[in-house]
């Protein structure tokens, strides 16, 4: 019989009796893993071979690891000093045991947390004594990475403390076998002979007319490969722009504007009093050089001025509140997009707009938050706003109605709110696919006359803001942003996201 050169190999390396680990087979042949695999799926192919499978761990020193492999845990190590500071006869000052051990920073708690958990000895108010009975040089954990490091197996339940101790890592992978079949023993005996197997057709077989001769190899489509990771547009970038389209289709034209800006366009414009809490340090980001806008429009500065203080309309409704035109001035990350919203609706930014018109922007707002499963310090907003005549809250819930159902979001929940700048407003809820729990997702409302008789706009204006990835949330069913944000972004999560065509 006759069979490829790589075939004919494995089929003599392998054995009747005995299972042989085809990573083995490949070193013995000096060929590649992978190479050695597809020889011996075709020979199962041919009945001339059994397969077989098994789960396998890879285990490897993470960097942490390789560290205390060479230079001895941190718990051992302070053993170690603290015998010969003699504490195994007297209690020896820590200070001076975690000086000679030459231990500091994070060491230090990894040190003393695990030499009382390994019972090396005690610590108690400052000092530290040794049992001389431990011995560490027995320790398992120090063994086993010893053994990690030099390639050789380890114990399930040693690897999991180091797993858990961040020492080690581990892969899953599947190992494979391959043992020879009654009609592979049958065939070598009657003797096998290589052939050329040819993985590509060349230019040359057809000018030689050799493509008659050789033999092609199969694909084997069912082969392990690298799982590539090529670089793709991020998840949140790909929701934002499918926000994007499908506001589009709804008949908005995209607002663009500065990420920093002054506040007089992020607060003063939308009716914020100066001393409310949301315009404290505490909250924004302000910008120390320039800290201060060049120019604003004067006659605009006049009426939000006489809006804040004297309040607007025939009964001067409003808030009464002090103004002092510096502080408006002043220029911070913008803490919503909805400055770009008041940047549109006073004209400054694309001319005097007549009702109906339709706005929105997906980018980035900045706030001083605290961080956590839901809060970050930067975020996507979705802003949004509509102008027309006689607008209603159901004009704003059916806006949303069919915004979100674009995205499969079809239980929303819609709650009374306050802002200084709508008047109602409410906030926006939806269900999270996991949890089952409602997440706030938005707040809206209709703009105050206080708000829009400054700007100059005649008619109603129904606005929002969303955030992009609480949309995100509810469309994929991740639970903590930071998932997919910064350093502790799940990686696997953002590799097997879908790539867009
Ligand atoms: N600016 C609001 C926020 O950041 C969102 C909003 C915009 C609310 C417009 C009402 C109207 O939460």
């Amino acid at each position: 019989m006759k069979l490829p050169k790589t075939q004919v190999a494995v089929l003599e390396a392998a054995s009747a009796d005995e299972p042989e680990d085809i990573d083995e087979l490949a070193a013995q042949l000096s060929e590649k893993p992978e190479t050695v695999t597809g020889a011996a799926f075709a020979l199962e192919a041919e009945g001339l071979l059994s397969v077989t499978e098994s789960a396998d761990t890879d285990v490897s020193l993470t960097e942490e690891g390789r560290r205390y492999a060479q230079g001895g845990l941190p718990e051992v190590r302070l053993y170690q000093a603290a015998l010969e500071a003699r504490a195994d006869e007297h209690p020896v000052s820590m200070g001076e045991v975690l000086g000679a051990a030459n231990l500091d920073g994070e060491a230090v708690d990894i040190a003393l947390s695990n030499f009382a958990r390994k019972g090396y000895g005690e610590i108690d108010s400052g000092e530290l004594t040794a049992d001389s009975e431990a011995a560490p040089v027995e320790d398992v954990e120090a063994q086993a990475l010893q053994a990690v490091a030099g390639g050789e197996p380890i114990d399930e339940a040693v690897r999991d403390s180091l797993e858990s101790r961040n020492l080690v890592e581990t892969t899953e992978r599947t190992k494979r076998a391959v043992t020879l079949t009654d009609a592979g023993v049958t065939e070598l005996m009657a003797g096998v002979e290589a052939t050329e197997r040819v993985d590509r057709l060349t230019p040359e077989h057809l000018s030689s007319g050799d493509w008659t001769d050789v033999s092609f190899a199969d694909y084997n489509v069912e082969a392990d490969a690298d799982a590539p990771t090529p670089g793709k547009r991020h998840i949140l970038r790909q929701a934002a722009k499918r926000v994007k389209e499908v506001l589009v289709g709804m008949g908005f034209d995209e607002m663009e504007g500065p990420h920093v800006d002054a506040d007089f366009w992020i607060n003063d414009c939308l009716f914020m009093p100066q001393d409310h809490p949301a315009r404290t340090h505490w909250d924004r980001f302000a910008l120390e050089s320039p800290s201060k806008i060049d120019e604003l429009p004067e006659d605009l500065v006049e009426r939000v001025e006489r809006a804040h203080r004297e309040g607007v309309g025939e009964n001067g409704d409003g808030y009464h509140s002090p103004w002092n035109r510096e502080f408006a001035a002043e220029l911070a990350l913008r803490g919503h997009t909805t400055s770009l919203s008041a940047r549109y609706l006073s004209g400054e930014q694309a001319g005097e707009l007549e009702p109906p018109q339709r706005f929105f922007s997906v980018e980035k707002a900045y706030r001083n938050d605290t961080l956590d499963a839901t809060h970050l310090l930067e975020f996507f907003q979705i802003e949004g706003w509509v102008m027309g005549e006689d607008l209603t809250v159901r004009d704003l819930m059916g806006t949303f109605t069919e915004f979100y159902s674009h995205f499969g979001i079809t239980d929303l929940r819609f709650k009374p709110t306050y802002n200084p700048y709508t008047e109602p407003s409410f906030e926006l809820f939806g269900r999270h696919p996991k949890t089952d729990e409602l997440i706030e997702i938005g707040n809206s409302g209709i703009f105050r006359p206080e708000m829009l008789d400054p700007l100059g706009v005649e008619g109603d204006v129904m606005a929002w803001g969303l955030a992009l990835e609480r949309l995100l949330m509810l469309i994929t069913g991740f639970e903590d942003i930071r998932d997919v944000h910064g350093t502790l972004a799940d990686l696997e999560f953002l590799r097997g996201v879908e790539v867009e065509y």
